[in-house]
């Protein structure tokens, strides 16, 4: 791992444009359950149908409402990890030099100090309400419950992430394939690169002549995608890859 991890640092010396892509790996070592991993992850316990669609929530809002809710919850008592803080710190030792694109809606990466992250499935944060446009509909009166709806209309507040079979933000995912596109190098971080348009691009980046390298801990679907796959812990990996 370590000859190849100089060729990667090398191969970043080079790169005047660098785009990371980054899953739930990359803040699984600062306690935040992935998706697919065997016993830890959320989707080992729950079927992603029920809680990350909108027909799970329509079927079901006090049950995924609450789901959001204790993963909020979770993420007050969490803190970044070496992995987020060396991105940070990379970005501002080179400015203008690395975009970095999240599928994570934890908000870890902006904590850790990164700046104008694309974050491609939302703000796990964030509020929204299910049925919008909906012109009757007034935010400020907004009545507490499971989930919180307003007491004129019933419409309910959703979480202000995307959930399967929903777009992506337009406006983040043309400059992630921008991003991808115009890259010398490609880090794809911490994914199981399963769930597209996000995982593609990776292939975007390739295609267009980029470098591509995976840090996972195991196997993933964008190993051959790859030019080198860098096995590891993302804590462990990044800072020896980025302190340049
Ligand atoms: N360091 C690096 N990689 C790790 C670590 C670690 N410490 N721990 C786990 N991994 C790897 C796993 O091997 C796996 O390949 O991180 C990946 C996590 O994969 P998923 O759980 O599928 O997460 P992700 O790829 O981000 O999921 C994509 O799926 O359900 C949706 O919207 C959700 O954004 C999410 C999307």
């Amino acid at each position: 791992n370590s000859v190849l991890l100089q060729t990667v640092r090398g191969w970043l010396r080079e790169a005047s444009q660098v785009a990371v892509l980054t899953g739930a790996g990359i803040s699984a070592e600062s306690g935040v359950p992935t998706f697919r991993d065997a016993q830890t992850g959320y989707w080992a316990q729950f079927r992603a149908e029920d809680m990350a669609t909108e027909e799970g929530f329509r079927a079901h809002p006090e049950r995924v409402w609450g789901w959001y809710m204790h993963r909020r919850q979770l993420m007050v008592g969490v803190q970044p990890n070496a992995g987020h803080t060396a991105l940070a710190e990379f970005a501002q030792r080179h400015p203008g030099r690395l975009t970095l694109i999240t599928q994570n809606v934890d908000g870890l990466h902006q904590r850790a100090g990164s700046h104008g992250v694309l974050c491609l499935h939302g703000d796990l944060m964030e509020d929204r309400f299910l049925d919008l446009p909906r012109p009757c509909c007034h935010p400020d009166t907004v009545e507490a419950g499971t989930p919180p709806h307003c007491p004129r209309c019933g419409n309910l507040l959703r979480p202000g992430v995307v959930w399967f079979g929903e777009a992506l933000p337009l406006a983040v995912f043309d400059a992630a394939q921008q991003a991808a596109r115009a890259c010398n190098l490609m880090l794809v971080v911490g994914t199981a690169g399963v769930v597209y348009p996000a995982a593609g691009l990776a292939h975007s980046a390739r295609a267009a002549g980029a470098r591509v390298v995976v840090v996972n801990t195991a196997a993933s679907e964008l190993d051959g995608v790859a030019h080198a796959v860098l096995h590891g812990g993302a804590a462990q990996v990044l800072p020896a890859l980025l302190a340049l």
